[in-house]
């Protein structure tokens, strides 16, 4: 990669390119196709915060897309009386997503259409927190402290924040072979043409942190307990446990 921080997407250009991107985020058997193992993080995940918060009653969805992720916990819990909060930049997104899961709670569905960066959230609210595939989208290191705590403040005690992710790599050796596994999945998912469509996409968009800072921040933020569900070359499936 190469773009500095600074010449990066704007919260703007996002929004705008998401917008008219909705379709591709709303197949609930593939998940986000262009990510490593999204259909499995996907699963796994609705199966860990199920398992871990069965009663949950307050989901709260950062970035939800289309909301494959919070449809999919729904579908797993032995109960449908659960509030949802969907938050997302883009309006096009919040409104595929309210549709898609209207009809899998009778509890009330809240959209908030804001960057995650300034939106204040209620104290001790929710039980259960995903961000899939959009914390990448935060640039310097004091914006992922401030949103790790926030969704920290925000959770009930026993809650737990669920995320699936691009991640970084510090180590070079370590960075290439990530990235050549992730060349090889695009490729052999599509061909070489659309393997650079996304890496340009990554270039211009995204900001990636590496998996072991980011748990780090996720504890000097007040998590209790941080780990790793799975990791695949760039792309990882973590929690941290209040
Ligand atoms: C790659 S999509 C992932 C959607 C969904 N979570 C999924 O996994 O299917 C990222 C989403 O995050 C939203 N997003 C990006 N930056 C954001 C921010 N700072 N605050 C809130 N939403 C943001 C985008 O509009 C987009 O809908």
């Amino acid at each position: 990669m190469s773009r500095q921080l600074n010449e990066k997407s704007t919260p703007e250009q996002i929004r705008s390119r998401f917008d008219n991107d909705v379709e591709r985020f709303s197949n609930l058997e593939t998940g986000q196709t262009a990510a490593i193992d999204a259909a499995y993080c996907l699963d796994l995940i609705a199966q860990a915060a199920t398992n871990h918060t069965p009663n949950m009653s307050h989901i709260l969805d950062i970035g939800c897309g289309a909301g494959n992720f919070t449809l999919r916990i729904l579908q797993q819990l032995k109960h449908n009386q659960v509030h949802v909060s969907l938050n997302d930049l883009s309006p096009n997104m919040l409104e595929r997503a309210s549709t898609r899961i209207a009809s899998q709670t009778t509890g009330q569905i809240t959209l908030l259409q804001n960057d995650i960066r300034n939106k204040d959230l209620p104290e001790k609210q929710y039980d259960c927190v995903v961000a899939a595939m959009v914390l990448h989208h935060l640039r310097e290191e004091h914006e992922w402290s401030q949103v790790f705590q926030k969704l920290h403040t925000a959770i009930k005690p026993g809650g737990a924040l669920w995320i699936y992710d691009l991640v970084e790599h510090d180590n070079h050796t370590l960075h290439q072979l990530a990235w050549q596994q992730y060349s090889d999945y695009l490729v052999n998912f599509k061909d070489a043409e659309y393997r650079d469509l996304v890496f340009d996409y990554i270039d211009q968009e995204d900001s990636p942190r590496p998996l072991m800072w980011q748990l780090t921040q996720l504890e000097n933020a007040g998590f209790s307990c941080v780990d790793v569900l799975h990791k695949h070359g760039v792309c990882a499936a973590y929690c941290a446990f209040k």
